[in-house]
C-alpha cells in the first residue's frame, strides 16, 4: 500500500472515531438533565417509603419530603422541553401529577395512614406519566 494511502486511512480512522464521541457526548448531554430530574423525585419517594416503614410520620418530617418532591417536579417542564412541546397529554400528565404533590402538601400527613395515601397517590401519577412516555 502506497503510505500516503494509509496515513490517510489512520485520518479517517481518527476523524471517525472522534465524531462518534463527539455525537454520544452531545446525545448524553440531553438525557443528563431529565434523568437527574426523576432520580431525585425517585430519591426523595424512597425516603417518604422510608419513614412510613419505620412509622415515622409527624407533619413537619411529611411537609420537609413533599416540599423537595415540590420543588424537583417543577424541574421537570424545562428537562423534558421537547416532549412538553409535542404533547399536550404529557403536560396533563406533570400538571396532575403537581396538583397531586400541591394537594399534599397543603394537608401534610400528620400520621401515617394519611402518609401512606398520600405516597400511593404520589406515586400512581409518577406511573400514571412513566405508562405512556417512559
Ligand atoms: C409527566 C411525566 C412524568 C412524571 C409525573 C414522572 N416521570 Fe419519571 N420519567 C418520565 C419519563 C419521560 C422518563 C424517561 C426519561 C428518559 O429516559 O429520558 C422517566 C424516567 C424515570 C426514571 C428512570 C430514570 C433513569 O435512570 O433513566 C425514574 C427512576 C423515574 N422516572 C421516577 C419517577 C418518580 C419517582 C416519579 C414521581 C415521584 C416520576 N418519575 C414522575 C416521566 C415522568
Amino acid at each position: 500500500m502506497n503510505p500516503s494511502h494509509l496515513i490517510l486511512l489512520i485520518v479517517g480512522l481518527f476523524v471517525g472515531v472522534l465524531c462518534t464521541l463527539l455525537t454520544l457526548n452531545i446525545v448524553g448531554a440531553g438525557k443528563r438533565y431529565p434523568v437527574a430530574v426523576m432520580t431525585v423525585l425517585d430519591a426523595n419517594l424512597d425516603r417518604l417509603r422510608e419513614d412510613l416503614l419505620a412509622e415515622r410520620c409527624d407533619a413537619s418530617r411529611s411537609m420537609a419530603r413533599l416540599t423537595r418532591l415540590q420543588a424537583t417536579s417543577r424541574e421537570i417542564e424545562p428537562a423534558f422541553a421537547s416532549l412538553e412541546a409535542q404533547s399536550a397529554s404529557f403536560r396533563e400528565l406533570r400538571l396532575g401529577f403537581i396538583r397531586e404533590l400541591d394537594a399534599a402538601g397543603a394537608n401534610p400527613a400528620a400520621d401515617c395512614v394519611t402518609l401512606n395515601t398520600q405516597a400511593t397517590a404520589i406515586s400512581q401519577s409518577c406511573e400514571a406519566c412513566h405508562v405512556e412516555y417512559r
